[in-house]
């Protein structure tokens, strides 16, 4: 059964509560909801993390390997600063899709640019808390495209 990776970086577990008006009033455990929801429908089996730590996540993406067909990542601050979580990703070959619950490119300029972007395989943001499910639907069918 196809496994999916739902990786979220630093302050998205005070989702819910931090800046409602940009991301929206869904908790991080809301967001598991959904997704395992997703999962159902769709027939794949997901595990979700969260980590405030780069390093953390680095490891998590490598563990990846062998272990899950895809990771959804939404690397929060990382995205815009973390060579080693792009290297990472690049590393491991497990088809990667970025994802932000806001609209980076309506944002600050520092939010317009993404190491993650040049690695992975397509980037959703804008979305909210929805993004989630769509980025799996997108994921399962970039992995069905490509078998
Ligand atoms: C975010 C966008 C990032 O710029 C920000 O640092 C986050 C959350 C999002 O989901 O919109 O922490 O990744």
């Amino acid at each position: 059964m196809t496994s999916l990776l739902i990786l979220n970086g630093p302050n998205l577990n005070l989702l819910g509560t931090r800046q409602p008006d940009i991301y929206g009033h869904a908790t991080l455990s809301d967001v598991e909801d959904l997704c395992n929801a997703k999962a159902d429908a769709l027939g794949v089996t997901i595990s979700f993390a969260q980590s405030n730590h780069e390093g953390a996540l680095v490891d998590q993406i490598h563990a990846a390997r062998g272990q899950h067909d895809g990771i959804i990542l939404n690397a929060g601050a990382y995205t815009h600063t973390s060579i080693a979580i792009m290297d990472a990703v690049a590393s491991t070959e497990v088809p990667t899709i970025e994802l932000h619950l806001s609209n980076i490119h309506a944002r600050e300029d520092f939010r317009h640019h993404s190491y993650l972007a040049k690695v992975a395989v397509g980037v959703i943001c804008g979305f909210g808390a929805a993004g989630y499910p769509l980025a799996m639907d997108a994921m399962v069918q970039h992995l069905e495209n490509r078998a």
